[in-house]
């Protein structure tokens, strides 16, 4: 192999993977060699332009620490993270829509009972979270475990500040009529992390880094496909410019006024409260005896 040039190069990279570990990391490598030098070919860069280009990966490595992932942010800011979503829950209709997990997540929230405070009382307005876990026939699922997270009124995830405490964030369990309800914060509309590369990416973009208002989910029941989604608050700026493309009508709600009784056993019970309610609804999990593609 040798004597390389613009017009066979291409192959000679293809055929260089034909021995791969599985057929699979082989149509993987195939794939990526092939659409990774038609985007050079499209683009033809100087070589300034492609020293950029990997002091830029570079720069997104170096930001990589247990609390930061510039990657995900990328992948996310490029749309890929919603692509990737949609491909892997093709769902019947009738189930919740899922969209992005984001890099706030924390496995392993404090689980707790329904009706408690998830927020510390400075974080923002008092809001009710309140819904059910069905099935796609309608029947309440008993014991499914909602995790929830969300920013506070400044637009902050308690990760994100200098604070030991875990806060607006929580796992609750569905009652047996498949109910649950915490007390939260209203939260903002914030931006994603924008001080390193994805930040200046998207500057130069012309973009701004702003995602819309909304409360996290992840919703799992045994015998149901996990539900990973967030609801947006219908009144948020951004519902049409999400940074990372992951508004979806189906998934906007407006603020309700809390009912009375449950209103009164939050944090402030003389004062009407806002109410964010939505009924989810999980798909029946995959037959487990249906042959899964092999994994890498
Ligand atoms: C989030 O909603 O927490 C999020 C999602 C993608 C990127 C940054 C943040
Ligand atoms: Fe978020």
């Amino acid at each position: 192999m040798r004597n390389f040039d613009e017009h066979n190069i291409t192959n000679a990279a293809i055929d260089s993977v034909r021995e791969a570990r599985s057929p699979r990391i082989k149509e993987i490598s195939e794939s990526l060699i092939r659409h990774l030098h038609d985007f050079v070919r499209d683009i033809e860069p100087t070589q300034a332009e492609w020293k950029h280009a990997i002091d830029f990966l570079t720069r997104a490595g170096q930001m990589c620490s247990a609390t930061r992932q510039e990657f995900i942010l990328l992948s996310d800011t490029l749309g890929v993270s919603m692509l990737v979503d949609a491909i892997n829950h093709r769902l019947p209709s009738g189930a919740t829509e899922t969209t992005v997990l984001g890099p706030f997540h924390v496995a392993h929230a404090p689980e707790v009972a329904n009706g408690a405070m998830i927020s510390r009382a400075e974080e923002g307005p008092p809001l009710l979270i309140a819904g059910s876990v069905r099935n796609l026939q309608g029947m309440p699922i008993a014991d499914a475990v909602v995790d929830i997270w969300h920013a506070d009124d400044a637009g902050f995830y308690d990760v994100q500040k200098d604070e030991t405490a875990l806060s607006s964030r929580a796992r609750v369990r569905t009652d047996a009529g498949g109910n649950f309800h915490v007390f939260g914060v209203v939260p903002a509309a914030y931006p994603i992390p924008n001080d390193g590369p994805v930040g200046n990416m998207l500057e130069s973009q012309g973009r701004h880094p702003y995602r819309p208002a909304h409360v996290h989910f992840i919703v799992a029941a045994p015998g149901h496909v996990t539900l990973v989604t967030h609801l947006f608050l219908q009144d948020s700026e951004y519902l049409d410019s999400d940074v990372v493309f992951g508004t979806k009508d189906s998934l906007i709600e407006a603020l309700n006024v809390a009912p009375a009784e449950l209103a009164a056993r939050g944090p402030k019970p003389q004062e009407s409260m806002a109410m964010l309610q939505r009924n989810f609804v999980l798909a029946d999990a995959l037959d487990p005896r249906k042959p899964q593609r092999q994994l890498i």
